[in-house]
């Protein structure tokens, strides 16, 4: 249990964000695909992202860790090795789902396997596919659960449409799609991140997109290169947020990742009346640049729609800020959240409750009622990062100290965010 009281604090002052979780995995996948080497500067040195790396060197790559900068000495697809080991990907839904679209095409046999919360998380959505195009996939129900145990080889041409808006499925499909000789065509009902289609472009590989349709060539190769990572939206939402319901705040995140597959949380800071501005924008392969935040106060809003992949690991953090915003907050088309690293519909609902909010559950979202006195209490982070941080959060305005549950997880995503939270914290 950590105890956290941080009421009456002002945030004040400059965050450099932590490489963006998603883009750091796919540098040490394209690194490892690719031949030569690749220099990632930026990376998020999280848990999820280590174990990425972990899976790799266990098939043969080499990859270097130094303070600044990770090296990968990439071996093309056709170097990558049977592993003699399982391949833990932790607590890693990116890591297990990427990494299955790659050793889909692979001629060996390997086995996946990650935490407790891995082993709930539904895979058939990417095993199904997989199997469809030709890799043999077996698992705990069939291929639902892990372990997986995965022999790759010999894809066929594969036309797709995603059952659920996912850019790990997605993604997975990509890898898959890239070592096929094949044509794949794959058809996403929403549009989701784009850092896989981006980064085939980066390392000189062939990908269109028709509409809702991506159509990637088949036996493509890719040439190593050196890559930077921005910071992570998804880590700097907990300081938006903070600071946007913390009176007297004002606080610039520099370096924040601005692909507009990923700003969902600026569109609803804004739509909820923030104080907000950009600046500083580059427009490199993922497009960077600093936000400023001060507080102001806040109204309720809904959140659906194309608008939910945009922002699917922001509602957590979403939900506190609409604790303490006038009026109703809904929102919806949000099912998804049932499948994270915990189900976040019940973690959000069941844990802000615990503090005193406003809140209930729906079938595919929530409803939240603010603004509310929140009075702190005893609350969990079920073993999910985005939970804990949330909750951290919510200690900045409880009127009673919080007493957090399993907050060690937090260093999947962001090891260093109460450092950073100290840093801002001016009173
Ligand atoms: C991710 C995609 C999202 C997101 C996850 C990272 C990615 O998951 O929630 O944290 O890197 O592709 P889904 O694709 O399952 O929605």
């Amino acid at each position: 249990m950590k105890s956290l009281h941080f009421k009456d604090s002002v945030l004040n002052g400059e965050i450099q964000v932590p490489g963006d979780k998603s883009i750091s995995h796919r540098s040490i996948m394209f690194g490892a695909i690719a031949e030569g080497t690749t220099t990632v500067t930026g990376f998020l040195k999280g848990d999820d992202c280590l174990s990425t790396i972990d899976c790799f060197r266990k098939m043969g790559v080499r990859i270097e860790e130094n303070d600044d900068k990770i090296i990968i000495h990439g071996t093309g697809f056709d170097g990558l090795k049977e592993p003699s080991e399982v391949l833990d990907t932790g607590n890693s839904g990116t890591t297990t789902r990427l990494l299955l679209g790659i050793l889909a095409g692979r001629p060996f046999h390997s086995v996946i396997q990650g935490d407790e919360s891995i082993a709930k998380r539904p895979m058939k959505r990417v095993t199904d596919p997989l199997r469809k195009m030709g890799a043999s996939i077996d698992g705990r129900e069939d291929g639902e659960y892990t372990p997986l145990s995965v022999r790759g080889g010999d894809l066929q041409p594969f036309d797709f449409t995603l059952p659920v808006a996912s850019a790990q499925l997605k993604s997975a499909l990509i890898f898959a799609g890239l070592q096929s000789e094949h044509e794949t065509k794959i058809t996403e009902p929403e549009k989701t991140r784009d850092h896989t289609e981006r980064m085939i472009r980066l390392f000189g590989g062939d990908i269109k997109r028709e509409d809702d349709t991506i159509i990637i060539s088949g036996g493509q190769s890719f040439k190593g290169r050196d890559i930077h990572v921005p910071g992570d939206i998804s880590s700097a939402a907990f300081f938006l947020v903070a600071g946007a319901i913390t009176p007297g705040s004002s606080i610039e995140l520099k370096n924040v990742g601005l692909n507009e597959t990923r700003t969902g949380i600026i569109d609803v800071l804004n739509q909820m009346g923030a104080d907000i501005q950009l600046s500083e924008v580059t427009e490199d392969a993922e497009p960077a640049g600093t936000v400023t935040i001060k507080y102001s106060s806040l109204k309720g809003s809904e959140i659906s729609g194309a608008l939910i992949p945009r922002l699917i690991d922001e509602i957590p953090i979403i939900a506190l800020m609409a604790t303490q915003a006038s009026g109703t907050t809904i929102i919806k088309d949000a099912e998804e959240l049932k499948v994270k690293e915990s189900n976040r519909i019940d973690a959000v609902v069941e844990e802000l409750s615990k503090l005193g909010a406003d809140i209930k559950a729906t079938n595919d979202g929530m409803i939240i009622n603010g603004p509310v006195k929140l009075q702190g209490g005893e609350a969990d982070s079920r073993g999910d990062h985005r939970i804990g941080m949330m909750l951290a959060v919510a200690s900045l305005l409880t009127e009673n100290p919080v007493s957090i549950k399993d907050i060690d997880c937090i260093s999947v995503s962001y090891p260093s965010f109460f450092d950073d939270l100290q840093s801002v914290i001016k009173k």
